[in-house]
This record gives structure tokens, C-alpha cells and sequence, in this order.
């Protein structure tokens, strides 16, 4: 038994390299690349519902004058150039260029990852297949409503200049995006 165990360590040792043991923060691949897997309508069409949602125009809602008028008189500057509006309207900004896939775009606003976590190490066929791998790999799951409604209210929050009241119910069935029973 002892001597199983030490061979496996041995193994595991040998097989993961130093760079692997620091660790890898994930990098933001961009909706087009979940957007492959999750369209189809034996799927739950995860990316129509999402393009039909606001979060899709959240960047381009902070290129608007209105928009503009709020950051000028807040930070004095454009909207898309204040940190302090990107943080809710779009995804992966201000993290390390080298962490942005080559199909990521700021442009798309509030986008997959920005809730399931950054998916670089999970989006492969092989770790989507099992919920705990995935998991393993950064994928962000919620156990109850209760849970989901905290990540909402990260942004949906009286911090947003226009605020308006969130009721999770109603602002939940407007995106929900559930994968249809087998
Ligand atoms: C290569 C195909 C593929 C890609 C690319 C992919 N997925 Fe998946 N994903 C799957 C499969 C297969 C499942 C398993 C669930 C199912 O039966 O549809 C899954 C499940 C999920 C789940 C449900 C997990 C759970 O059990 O609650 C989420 C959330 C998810 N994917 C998000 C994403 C996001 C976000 C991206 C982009 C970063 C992405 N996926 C990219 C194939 C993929
Ligand atoms: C990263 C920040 C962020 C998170 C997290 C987030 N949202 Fe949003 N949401 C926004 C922004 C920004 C808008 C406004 C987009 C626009 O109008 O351009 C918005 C708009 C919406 C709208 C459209 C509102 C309307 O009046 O029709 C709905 C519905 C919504 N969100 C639901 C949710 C739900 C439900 C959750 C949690 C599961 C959630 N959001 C999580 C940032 C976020
Ligand atoms: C505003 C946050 C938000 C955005 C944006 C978002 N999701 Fe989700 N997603 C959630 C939440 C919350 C759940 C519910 C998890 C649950 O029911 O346990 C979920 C569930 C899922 C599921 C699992 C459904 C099931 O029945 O188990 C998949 C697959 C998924 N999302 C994929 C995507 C893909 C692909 C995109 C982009 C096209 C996306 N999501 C965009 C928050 C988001
Ligand atoms: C704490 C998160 C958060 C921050 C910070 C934030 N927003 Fe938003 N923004 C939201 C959410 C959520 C919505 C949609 C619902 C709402 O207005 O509460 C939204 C909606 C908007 C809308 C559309 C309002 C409408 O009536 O359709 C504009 C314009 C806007 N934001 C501009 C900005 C600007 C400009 C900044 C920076 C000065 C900014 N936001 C900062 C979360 C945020």
C-alpha cells in the first residue's frame, strides 16, 4: 500500500512540470468560443438567449452620449475609457493582455465568463463533459437561487448611477439559460 503510494508520487511529480505548480491564473476566451458548443436548441441555445439579452450590449451602451454624460460629470472622461463603468459593463478588462484569447472581445459587453469564470482551462470537450472537472478548472456553478443572486447584485447594485430596483425573479427568467432535460 505504502509502496503505491510513494510510486504515485513519484508519478505526479515527474508528470507536472514547475509551471504548472505556479499557479496559472485563467485566461478569458471570448463568447465565439462558447458560443460553438452552446448554440444549438438540443443544447438550450445559451448563445441566442444571451445575444437577445442586454448584457450582449453592455460595452456598446457605455459608447452612447448618455452614457458619456454620466462618465464626464462622475470621472471626467468617455465612458469606455473609466475603468469604474467597464468594471460592470464588460468582461476581462484590465487583466494582463496575455490572459485574452484571440477571439475575446471587450466589445461583448457582459459575456459568459464574466459570470462562469474565465475558461481557458475548462472549454475543451474533454473537462466540459464532467461538472467536477470543470469545476476543478475554474468553471463558476451556483448551488441555489440564493447563491445566483449574489453574483447578480455584484453589478446590479445602488454603485450603478443608473440604478434601478433588481428583482432577482424577474430579471432572472428574462435570461435564464437552463440546458433541456436529457
Ligand atoms: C467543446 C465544447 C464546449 C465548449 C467550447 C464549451 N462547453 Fe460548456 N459544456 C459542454 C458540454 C458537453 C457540457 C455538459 C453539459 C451538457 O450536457 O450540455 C457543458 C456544460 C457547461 C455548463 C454547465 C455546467 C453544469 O453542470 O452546471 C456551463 C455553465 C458551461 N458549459 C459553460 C461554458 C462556457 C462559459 C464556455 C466558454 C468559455 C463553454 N462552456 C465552452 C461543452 C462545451
Ligand atoms: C458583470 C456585471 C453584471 C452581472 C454579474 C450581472 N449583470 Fe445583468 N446587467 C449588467 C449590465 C451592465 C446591464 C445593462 C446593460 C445595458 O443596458 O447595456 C445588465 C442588464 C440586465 C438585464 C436587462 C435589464 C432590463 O431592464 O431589461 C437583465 C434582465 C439582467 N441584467 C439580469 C441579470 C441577472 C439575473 C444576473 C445574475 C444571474 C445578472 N444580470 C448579472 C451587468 C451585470
Ligand atoms: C449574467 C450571468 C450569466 C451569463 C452572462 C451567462 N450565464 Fe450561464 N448561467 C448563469 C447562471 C446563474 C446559471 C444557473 C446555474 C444553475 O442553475 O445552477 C447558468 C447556467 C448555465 C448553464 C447550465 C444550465 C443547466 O441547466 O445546468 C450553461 C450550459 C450555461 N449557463 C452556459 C452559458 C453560456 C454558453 C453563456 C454565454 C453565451 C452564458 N452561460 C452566459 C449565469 C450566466
Ligand atoms: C456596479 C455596477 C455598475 C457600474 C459601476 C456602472 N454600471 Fe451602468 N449599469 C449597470 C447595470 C446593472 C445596469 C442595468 C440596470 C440598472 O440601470 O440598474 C446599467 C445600465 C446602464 C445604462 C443604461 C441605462 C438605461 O436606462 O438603459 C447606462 C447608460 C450606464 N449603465 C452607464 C454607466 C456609466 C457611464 C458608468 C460609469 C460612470 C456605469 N454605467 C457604471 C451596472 C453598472
Amino acid at each position: 500500500m505504502l509502496r503505491r503510494a510513494f510510486f504515485f508520487l513519484i508519478i505526479t511529480v515527474y508528470f507536472i512540470s514547475p509551471a504548472q505548480i505556479e499557479a496559472q491564473p485563467y485566461g478569458f476566451e471570448g463568447v465565439q468560443v462558447c458560443a460553438v458548443c452552446h448554440k444549438t436548441e438540443k443544447q438550450g441555445q445559451q448563445l441566442k438567449i444571451w445575444q437577445e439579452s442586454k448584457h450582449a450590449l453592455a460595452y456598446k451602451t457605455l459608447q452612447s452620449p448618455e452614457a458619456d454624460k454620466i462618465a464626464m460629470k462622475l470621472y471626467n472622461k468617455k465612458a469606455v475609457e473609466a475603468k469604474e463603468c467597464l468594471k460592470c459593463h464588460a468582461s476581462g478588462n484590465g487583466i494582463d493582455a496575455k490572459l485574452l484569447g484571440a477571439k475575446f472581445k471587450i466589445e461583448d459587453g457582459v459575456q459568459c465568463e464574466t459570470c462562469h469564470g474565465p475558461g481557458s482551462a475548462y472549454k475543451s470537450m474533454k473537462v466540459m463533459k464532467s461538472r467536477e472537472e470543470s469545476i476543478k478548472n475554474g468553471l463558476i456553478v451556483w448551488k441555489d437561487n440564493a447563491e445566483i443572486k449574489a453574483g447578480c447584485v455584484k453589478c446590479h447594485n445602488p454603485e450603478s448611477p443608473t440604478y434601478v430596483e433588481f428583482k432577482f425573479n424577474d430579471m432572472w427568467a428574462k435570461i435564464a439559460h437552463p440546458t433541456p432535460k436529457k
